[in-house]
Protein backbone atom coordinates (compact mmCIF):
# COMPACT_ATOMS: atom_id res chain seq x y z
CA UNK A 1 0.00 0.00 0.00
CA UNK A 2 2.82 2.19 1.34
CA UNK A 3 4.80 1.69 -2.42
CA UNK A 4 1.59 1.79 -4.62
CA UNK A 5 1.14 5.31 -2.97
CA UNK A 6 4.68 6.90 -2.92
CA UNK A 7 4.28 5.35 -6.85
CA UNK A 8 1.10 7.22 -7.32
CA UNK A 9 2.42 10.07 -6.08
CA UNK A 10 5.77 10.30 -8.38
CA UNK A 11 3.33 9.72 -10.56
CA UNK A 12 1.50 12.53 -9.63
CA UNK A 13 4.55 14.79 -9.61
CA UNK A 14 5.19 13.72 -13.32
CA UNK A 15 1.97 15.01 -14.09
CA UNK A 16 2.02 18.28 -12.21
CA UNK A 17 4.90 19.37 -14.08
CA UNK A 18 3.36 18.18 -17.55
CA UNK A 19 0.22 19.73 -17.04
CA UNK A 20 0.89 22.23 -14.62
CA UNK A 21 -1.85 25.21 -15.29
CA UNK A 22 -4.73 22.78 -15.40
CA UNK A 23 -3.66 20.92 -12.07
CA UNK A 24 -3.54 24.21 -10.74
CA UNK A 25 -7.41 25.15 -11.54
CA UNK A 26 -7.98 21.75 -10.11
CA UNK A 27 -6.24 22.38 -7.16
CA UNK A 28 -8.15 25.47 -6.16
CA UNK A 29 -9.52 24.35 -2.76
CA UNK A 30 -10.12 20.82 -3.96
CA UNK A 31 -9.76 18.65 -0.53
CA UNK A 32 -9.16 21.46 2.02
CA UNK A 33 -12.71 21.21 3.69
CA UNK A 34 -13.39 17.39 2.95
CA UNK A 35 -10.15 16.60 4.92
CA UNK A 36 -11.92 18.18 7.97
CA UNK A 37 -14.66 15.28 7.65
CA UNK A 38 -12.44 12.63 6.98
CA UNK A 39 -8.22 13.15 7.05
CA UNK A 40 -7.66 9.89 4.50
CA UNK A 41 -9.41 11.73 2.20
CA UNK A 42 -6.50 13.55 1.82
CA UNK A 43 -4.26 10.78 0.51
CA UNK A 44 -7.57 9.98 -1.79
CA UNK A 45 -7.80 13.50 -3.20
CA UNK A 46 -4.20 12.98 -4.70
CA UNK A 47 -4.90 10.01 -6.54
CA UNK A 48 -8.24 10.99 -7.66
CA UNK A 49 -6.80 14.55 -8.95
CA UNK A 50 -4.09 12.56 -11.16
CA UNK A 51 -6.70 10.71 -12.86
CA UNK A 52 -8.85 13.88 -13.19
CA UNK A 53 -5.73 15.68 -14.98
CA UNK A 54 -6.82 15.52 -18.67
CA UNK A 55 -10.52 14.49 -18.25
CA UNK A 56 -12.54 17.44 -18.38
CA UNK A 57 -14.00 19.13 -14.90
CA UNK A 58 -17.34 18.24 -16.66
CA UNK A 59 -17.02 14.34 -16.43
CA UNK A 60 -14.82 14.88 -12.80
CA UNK A 61 -18.13 16.81 -11.06
CA UNK A 62 -20.86 14.91 -12.74
CA UNK A 63 -19.09 11.88 -11.11
CA UNK A 64 -18.73 13.94 -7.98
CA UNK A 65 -22.89 14.75 -7.92
CA UNK A 66 -23.88 11.26 -9.30
CA UNK A 67 -21.45 9.86 -6.13
CA UNK A 68 -23.24 12.07 -3.70
CA UNK A 69 -26.80 11.18 -5.03
CA UNK A 70 -25.75 7.67 -4.91
CA UNK A 71 -24.52 8.02 -1.01
CA UNK A 72 -21.02 6.99 -2.01
CA UNK A 73 -19.84 10.26 -1.18
CA UNK A 74 -20.57 11.40 2.52
CA UNK A 75 -20.64 14.18 5.19
CA UNK A 76 -19.15 16.86 2.44
CA UNK A 77 -19.31 20.01 4.10
CA UNK A 78 -19.32 21.79 1.10
CA UNK A 79 -19.18 21.55 -2.92
CA UNK A 80 -15.82 20.72 -4.17
CA UNK A 81 -15.39 24.51 -5.66
CA UNK A 82 -14.22 23.89 -8.61
CA UNK A 83 -17.99 21.83 -9.11
CA UNK A 84 -19.63 24.81 -7.67
CA UNK A 85 -20.89 25.67 -11.47
CA UNK A 86 -21.51 22.42 -12.27
CA UNK A 87 -23.83 21.63 -9.18
CA UNK A 88 -25.67 25.04 -9.95
CA UNK A 89 -26.15 24.23 -13.38
CA UNK A 90 -28.02 21.21 -12.66
CA UNK A 91 -29.90 22.20 -9.51
CA UNK A 92 -31.43 24.65 -11.91
CA UNK A 93 -31.99 22.71 -14.67
CA UNK A 94 -34.57 20.98 -16.27
CA UNK A 95 -32.86 17.71 -16.12
CA UNK A 96 -32.88 18.43 -12.56
CA UNK A 97 -36.65 18.89 -12.99
CA UNK A 98 -37.17 15.82 -15.17
CA UNK A 99 -34.59 14.18 -12.20
CA UNK A 100 -37.48 14.62 -9.46
CA UNK A 101 -40.24 13.93 -11.67
CA UNK A 102 -39.51 10.23 -12.71
CA UNK A 103 -39.20 9.95 -8.84
CA UNK A 104 -42.49 10.99 -8.51
CA UNK A 105 -43.74 8.88 -11.47
CA UNK A 106 -42.18 5.72 -9.53
CA UNK A 107 -44.05 6.90 -6.31
CA UNK A 108 -47.12 6.92 -8.17
CA UNK A 109 -46.04 3.60 -9.94
CA UNK A 110 -45.87 2.06 -6.35
CA UNK A 111 -49.05 3.42 -5.31
CA UNK A 112 -50.90 1.61 -8.12
CA UNK A 113 -49.91 -1.40 -6.75
CA UNK A 114 -49.20 -1.54 -2.94
CA UNK A 115 -50.85 -0.31 0.24
CA UNK A 116 -54.79 -1.81 0.35
CA UNK A 117 -55.98 0.45 2.83
CA UNK A 118 -57.60 -1.02 6.04
CA UNK A 119 -59.42 2.01 6.39
CA UNK A 120 -58.87 2.15 9.81
CA UNK A 121 -56.92 5.38 9.65
CA UNK A 122 -53.54 3.99 10.41
CA UNK A 123 -51.88 4.20 6.45
CA UNK A 124 -49.19 6.75 6.47
CA UNK A 125 -46.62 8.63 4.22
CA UNK A 126 -43.68 10.44 5.48
CA UNK A 127 -42.24 13.55 3.64
CA UNK A 128 -39.06 15.42 4.45
CA UNK A 129 -39.64 18.88 3.91
CA UNK A 130 -36.77 21.40 2.55
CA UNK A 131 -35.54 20.19 -1.16
CA UNK A 132 -38.84 17.65 -1.08
CA UNK A 133 -41.69 19.81 -0.55
CA UNK A 134 -40.40 23.23 -0.24
CA UNK A 135 -36.84 24.68 -1.61
CA UNK A 136 -34.23 26.38 -0.92
CA UNK A 137 -32.80 27.20 -4.00
CA UNK A 138 -33.27 30.55 -3.75
CA UNK A 139 -31.26 30.80 -0.57
CA UNK A 140 -28.36 28.58 -1.97
CA UNK A 141 -28.30 30.80 -5.24
CA UNK A 142 -27.24 33.89 -3.07
CA UNK A 143 -25.15 32.27 -0.72
CA UNK A 144 -22.55 30.32 -2.37
CA UNK A 145 -24.55 27.05 -4.12
CA UNK A 146 -22.70 25.13 -1.44
CA UNK A 147 -19.74 25.96 -2.04
CA UNK A 148 -19.36 28.10 1.21
CA UNK A 149 -19.54 26.49 4.46
CA UNK A 150 -23.67 26.97 5.96
CA UNK A 151 -24.45 29.51 7.84
CA UNK A 152 -27.29 28.31 9.78
CA UNK A 153 -28.17 31.77 11.26
CA UNK A 154 -28.58 32.95 7.93
CA UNK A 155 -30.43 30.24 6.36
CA UNK A 156 -32.97 30.00 9.34
CA UNK A 157 -33.29 33.61 9.37
CA UNK A 158 -34.34 33.00 5.52
CA UNK A 159 -36.61 30.09 6.65
CA UNK A 160 -38.47 32.71 8.95
CA UNK A 161 -39.31 34.60 5.79
CA UNK A 162 -41.87 32.02 4.64
CA UNK A 163 -40.31 32.49 1.17
CA UNK A 164 -39.36 28.86 0.00
CA UNK A 165 -41.31 27.80 -3.31
CA UNK A 166 -42.88 24.36 -3.64
CA UNK A 167 -41.56 21.82 -5.75
CA UNK A 168 -44.54 21.46 -8.30
CA UNK A 169 -44.60 17.60 -8.92
CA UNK A 170 -43.99 17.19 -4.89
CA UNK A 171 -47.28 19.52 -4.39
CA UNK A 172 -49.21 17.09 -6.80
CA UNK A 173 -48.33 14.17 -5.28
CA UNK A 174 -48.72 15.41 -1.79
CA UNK A 175 -52.57 15.86 -2.29
CA UNK A 176 -52.44 12.27 -4.50
CA UNK A 177 -51.78 10.98 -1.70
CA UNK A 178 -53.78 12.70 1.03
CA UNK A 179 -56.80 12.04 -1.26
CA UNK A 180 -56.09 8.05 -1.17
CA UNK A 181 -56.68 8.30 2.79
CA UNK A 182 -53.30 8.68 4.09
CA UNK A 183 -52.09 10.20 7.07
CA UNK A 184 -49.59 12.45 5.87
CA UNK A 185 -46.49 13.08 8.05
CA UNK A 186 -43.74 15.89 7.64
CA UNK A 187 -40.70 15.27 9.37
CA UNK A 188 -38.15 17.80 9.23
CA UNK A 189 -34.98 18.77 10.81
CA UNK A 190 -35.67 22.11 11.05
CA UNK A 191 -35.78 23.65 14.83
CA UNK A 192 -38.99 23.57 16.51
CA UNK A 193 -38.46 27.87 16.60
CA UNK A 194 -39.29 27.59 12.69
CA UNK A 195 -42.67 25.83 12.98
CA UNK A 196 -44.87 29.10 12.80
CA UNK A 197 -42.73 30.02 9.55
CA UNK A 198 -42.80 26.42 8.06
CA UNK A 199 -46.37 26.16 8.42
CA UNK A 200 -47.19 29.43 6.56
CA UNK A 201 -44.62 28.75 4.33
CA UNK A 202 -46.06 25.58 3.58
CA UNK A 203 -49.87 26.67 3.57
CA UNK A 204 -48.86 29.76 1.33
CA UNK A 205 -47.48 27.36 -1.48
CA UNK A 206 -50.37 24.85 -1.50
CA UNK A 207 -49.46 22.62 1.26
CA UNK A 208 -52.84 21.65 3.86
CA UNK A 209 -54.35 18.40 5.37
CA UNK A 210 -51.08 17.08 7.05
CA UNK A 211 -51.46 15.41 10.11
CA UNK A 212 -48.40 15.95 12.11
CA UNK A 213 -45.33 17.99 11.08
CA UNK A 214 -42.44 17.00 13.32
CA UNK A 215 -39.93 19.31 13.78
CA UNK A 216 -36.88 18.83 15.94
CA UNK A 217 -37.17 20.23 19.41
CA UNK A 218 -33.95 21.20 21.74
CA UNK A 219 -33.50 17.60 23.00
CA UNK A 220 -33.37 16.74 19.10
CA UNK A 221 -31.15 19.11 18.06
CA UNK A 222 -28.17 16.86 19.71
CA UNK A 223 -28.73 13.75 18.29
CA UNK A 224 -28.19 13.50 14.50
CA UNK A 225 -30.47 14.03 11.57
CA UNK A 226 -30.86 9.89 10.66
CA UNK A 227 -30.92 8.74 14.37
CA UNK A 228 -33.98 11.83 14.97
CA UNK A 229 -35.65 10.20 11.79
CA UNK A 230 -35.80 6.95 12.81
CA UNK A 231 -37.02 8.18 16.32
CA UNK A 232 -39.95 9.80 15.12
CA UNK A 233 -40.56 6.60 12.98
CA UNK A 234 -40.58 4.12 15.79
CA UNK A 235 -43.00 6.68 17.45
CA UNK A 236 -45.26 6.43 14.93
CA UNK A 237 -45.10 2.55 14.24
CA UNK A 238 -45.64 2.61 18.12
CA UNK A 239 -48.33 4.48 18.12
CA UNK A 240 -49.91 1.85 15.23
CA UNK A 241 -49.49 3.41 11.62
CA UNK A 242 -48.04 1.64 8.86
CA UNK A 243 -45.38 3.79 6.82
CA UNK A 244 -45.92 2.32 3.20
CA UNK A 245 -43.40 5.54 1.88
CA UNK A 246 -41.17 8.28 2.65
CA UNK A 247 -40.10 10.62 0.34
CA UNK A 248 -36.86 12.46 0.87
CA UNK A 249 -33.42 14.52 -0.48
CA UNK A 250 -31.28 13.12 2.50
CA UNK A 251 -30.59 9.89 3.20
CA UNK A 252 -30.39 10.14 6.73
CA UNK A 253 -34.23 10.55 6.01
CA UNK A 254 -34.30 6.93 5.63
CA UNK A 255 -31.73 5.21 7.85
CA UNK A 256 -32.18 3.36 10.89
CA UNK A 257 -35.10 1.17 12.51
CA UNK A 258 -37.90 1.05 11.54
CA UNK A 259 -37.01 -0.27 8.36
CA UNK A 260 -39.70 1.89 5.76
CA UNK A 261 -41.25 -0.48 3.12
CA UNK A 262 -40.25 2.08 0.31
CA UNK A 263 -38.17 5.36 0.23
CA UNK A 264 -38.11 7.82 -2.67
CA UNK A 265 -34.67 9.98 -2.92
CA UNK A 266 -34.95 13.12 -4.80
CA UNK A 267 -31.82 14.77 -6.20
CA UNK A 268 -29.87 16.92 -3.59
CA UNK A 269 -26.12 17.95 -4.15
CA UNK A 270 -25.83 20.94 -2.58
CA UNK A 271 -26.01 20.18 0.94
CA UNK A 272 -25.16 16.53 3.20
CA UNK A 273 -27.06 16.37 6.44
CA UNK A 274 -25.62 13.15 8.43
C1 LIG B 1 -23.81 34.23 9.47
O1 LIG B 1 -24.89 35.01 9.11
C2 LIG B 1 -25.20 36.03 10.05
C3 LIG B 1 -26.53 36.66 9.64
O2 LIG B 1 -26.60 36.90 8.27
C4 LIG B 1 -24.06 37.00 10.08
O3 LIG B 1 -24.33 38.04 11.01
C5 LIG B 1 -22.80 36.28 10.51
O4 LIG B 1 -21.70 37.12 10.46
C6 LIG B 1 -22.55 35.09 9.60
N1 LIG B 1 -21.48 34.29 10.15
C7 LIG B 1 -20.42 33.93 9.45
C8 LIG B 1 -19.44 33.06 10.14
O5 LIG B 1 -20.27 34.24 8.27
C1 LIG C 1 -44.80 -3.63 3.71
O1 LIG C 1 -44.51 -4.78 2.97
C2 LIG C 1 -44.91 -5.99 3.55
C3 LIG C 1 -44.52 -7.15 2.65
O2 LIG C 1 -43.81 -6.76 1.56
C4 LIG C 1 -46.39 -5.99 3.83
O3 LIG C 1 -46.77 -7.17 4.49
C5 LIG C 1 -46.77 -4.79 4.66
O4 LIG C 1 -48.13 -4.75 4.86
C6 LIG C 1 -46.28 -3.55 3.95
N1 LIG C 1 -46.69 -2.32 4.60
C7 LIG C 1 -46.20 -1.76 5.68
C8 LIG C 1 -46.75 -0.41 5.99
O5 LIG C 1 -45.38 -2.26 6.38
Amino acid sequence: MAKCLALSLIILGLFIGLVSPQWNILNLGWGKRVEEVNPEWNILNHILREKVVGDNLKNYCESWRINVELNNIRGFSVVPQECVEHVKKYMTSSQYKADSMRAVEEIRLYLSGCCTSKGDGKDSWIFDIDETLLSTIPYYKKHGFGGEKLNLTSLEAWMKQSKAPALDHTLELFHEIKNRGFKIFLVSSRKESLRSATVDNLVNVGYHGWTTLKLRGFDDELVEVKKYNSKVRQELVDEGYRIWGIVGDQWSTFDGLPIPNRTFKLPNSIYYKA
